[in-house]
């Protein structure tokens, strides 16, 4: 079914597909260098809050190269996860990986978070990670993730955040708008794409806010928690 997209809003979305595809190579290698680290233990917090029990059926949306969904499949053994992605060339990366780690839990889908191709209730719980800065339309992806969800199972997002204690978040800027872009040009050979990022998020809600418009489209007990000395956010919310 056809995107309820204006012109400018389809174009948008598809030099995103394209510059997640361009960036695929380096991807994982450049997360590990902008967060020191860190990101895995992130997404593996996330995983956490998805609060499963036994067997259950997860959707990981914007999987990229997977590193959530298989954090999921680490947190909850028993759980098959859907990983989908509006890109197919960052997603072959995924599939690759979960070869390499004989991962046969992961289903790998090519979809966009905007026109889920689910019916209502599916799944126990979905996660994505670095999705919500990059839709065209963050209330008909968050109203998408909320309808393919069983009532009561969780929807998590992890995204970046506007860091709020002065000092850090000056330094941030510094470092997320400047420095990065130079360590992608650098290391991924790609310096626009990673000037996309501080320009995506300069016009992306900040926590609270994103918390009000996650139960503005119907989630229930919406919470957020914030890592990374603030610049990581991790919203919570019950379909
Ligand atoms: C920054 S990457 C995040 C990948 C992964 N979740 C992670 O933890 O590293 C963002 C991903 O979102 C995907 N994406 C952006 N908009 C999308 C949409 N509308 N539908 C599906 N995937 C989308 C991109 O193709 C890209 O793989």
């Amino acid at each position: 079914m056809p995107l309820p997209l204006a012109p400018a809003e389809h174009e948008r979305a598809q030099r995103v597909r394209a510059l997640f595809g361009r960036i695929t190579r380096r991807y994982d290698l450049m997360n590990r260098l902008m967060t020191a680290g860190r990101d895995q233990a992130w997404r593996r917090a996330a995983a956490r809050a998805l609060g499963l029990n036994g067997t259950a059926r997860v959707l990981d949306l914007a999987t990229g190269t997977g590193d959530l969904a298989f954090a999921v499949r680490e947190v909850y053994p028993q759980a098959h996860v859907v990983a989908m992605d509006f890109s197919e060339v960052i997603l072959r990366e995924g599939v690759r990986k979960a070869r390499a780690r004989c991962e046969h839990h992961v289903a790998w889908a090519v979809g966009d978070a905007l026109a889920l191709p689910f019916p209502d209730g599916v799944f126990d719980g979905c996660t994505n990670a670095f999705l919500l800065r990059n839709v065209v339309n963050l209330e008909l992806a968050l109203r998408e993730m909320r309808r393919v969800v069983k009532p009561g199972g969780r929807v998590v997002c992890m995204e970046i955040t506007h860091p709020q204690t002065p000092i850090f978040r000056e330094l941030f800027w510094v470092y997320f708008g400047r420095i990065v872009p130079l360590i992608g040009g650098a290391v991924a050979g790609d310096l626009q794409a990673y000037a996309y990022l501080p320009h995506s998020l300069s016009r992306f809600p900040a926590a609270e806010p994103l918390r009000r418009i996650m139960l503005a489209v119907g989630f229930r007990e919406v919470h957020y928690r914030l890592l990374g000395l603030g610049a990581m956010a991790i919203h919570v919310g019950i379909a």
